[in-house]
């Protein structure tokens, strides 16, 4: 098995070094490969994803990821998220997977991930408008309706399928495409609902959701406020899922610019992340299950600066080895 490990910037290196720690005791036999990402192989090779970097990522089993983004870069022509989002596109990995857990949430968001706003047509006229189009075809909303569906089969049954409707016609096209899919899937519950108002229901009332099926950007904003109500971003990990392999696993976090190179970033969501590679990515349940139960631990013996503790990267990581060892 081959991993792909691409530390990135700011607090990416520092995540990732802890992730191969832990893999490296735990799972020995998985041959873990560092390659230039971000801004990182900006500074190297003048772009965010060179060429090697791709054709490793694309011979992998799995692709692990730190952060990528840099205060420096903001405004550049040529920034490190562009390589992020061109990976991801690469790799067709259309579905990705955000969970949040805490006290009575048990939620996933679904977020559709190579389609919409992110990958449509953009430009400039020539009267100075600059514009960002959300575009989606037929296809490309039922393969990710069908993958909502699969994983609300294995959780509790529930799916709500979140756009604005009222307003936009690719969400017109979203909710048609996603009621018939639905037909297939008779034993699970599907209600629609707007986006501002999963907003609202999102920080009101988080216990009534399962999973949330939407598409591109209204997934990135809403997996954040369902972090923001479970522990925040140092405890959020996601898998980023195509039809085959290799997948992308990352923190939701960003690079943390402002905490890097201190030896406090928290590792836990990272660390989460190579659970959910272990289990998305390799089909190896039961080891994530334990890697999962031993960040769980580690969360309560040693937690970091951000929950309030005084752990460090390092001693986090010991922490979840120690729950690890037999
Ligand atoms: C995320 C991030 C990325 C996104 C950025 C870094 C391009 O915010 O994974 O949620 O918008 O998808
Ligand atoms: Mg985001």
């Amino acid at each position: 098995m081959r991993i792909a490990l691409l530390p990135g910037d700011g607090i990416g290196p520092e995540v990732a070094a802890a992730a191969a720690r832990v893999l490296e005791e735990f799972a020995p036999e998985l041959e873990l490969e560092k390659h230039l990402f971000g801004g990182a192989a900006i500074h190297a090779t003048g772009e965010p994803l060179p060429p090697e970097t791709l054709a490793a990522t694309r011979e992998a089993d799995a692709v692990l990821m730190g952060a990528v983004g840099a205060p420096e870069f903001d405004g550049a022509a040529v920034r490190p998220e562009q390589g992020l989002i061109r990976l991801r596109g690469e790799l067709d990995v259309y579905a990705n997977l955000r969970p949040a857990r805490a006290d009575g949430i048990d939620l996933l968001v679904v977020r559709e991930l190579v389609g919409g706003l992110y990958y449509g047509a953009r430009g400039v006229r020539d009267d100075g408008t600059v514009f960002d189009t959300m575009e989606y075809r037929p296809d490309q909303v039922e393969r990710i309706a069908r993958r909502g569906f699969e994983l609300a089969r294995a959780r509790r049954g529930h799916v709500t399928s979140v756009d604005k409707a009222n307003v936009l016609d690719t969400s017109r096209l979203w909710r048609e495409v996603v009621v018939r899919v639905h037909a297939e899937y008779a034993d699970i519950e599907l209600e629609h609902m707007l986006v501002d108002n999963c907003g609202l229901q999102l920080v009101i009332a988080p216990e009534r959701f399962d999973v949330i099926l939407t598409e591109n950007t209204f997934g990135d904003i809403l997996s954040d406020v369902a972090v923001g109500k479970t522990g925040g971003l140092g405890l959020a990990a996601s898998a980023s899922l195509g039809d085959g392999r290799p997948g992308i696993f990352e923190p939701v976090h960003g690079s943390a610019p402002d905490i890097a190179g201190q030896g406090i970033a928290n590792p836990a969501a990272m660390l989460r992340s190579a659970a959910l590679m272990l289990a998305h990515g390799l089909d190896r349940p039961d080891e994530a299950a334990r890697l999962e139960a031993a960040v769980d631990g580690a969360l309560v013996d040693a937690p970091t600066p951000d929950l309030g503790g005084a752990a460090s990267t390092s001693d986090f990581v010991e922490a979840v080895l120690a729950g690890i060892r037999p």
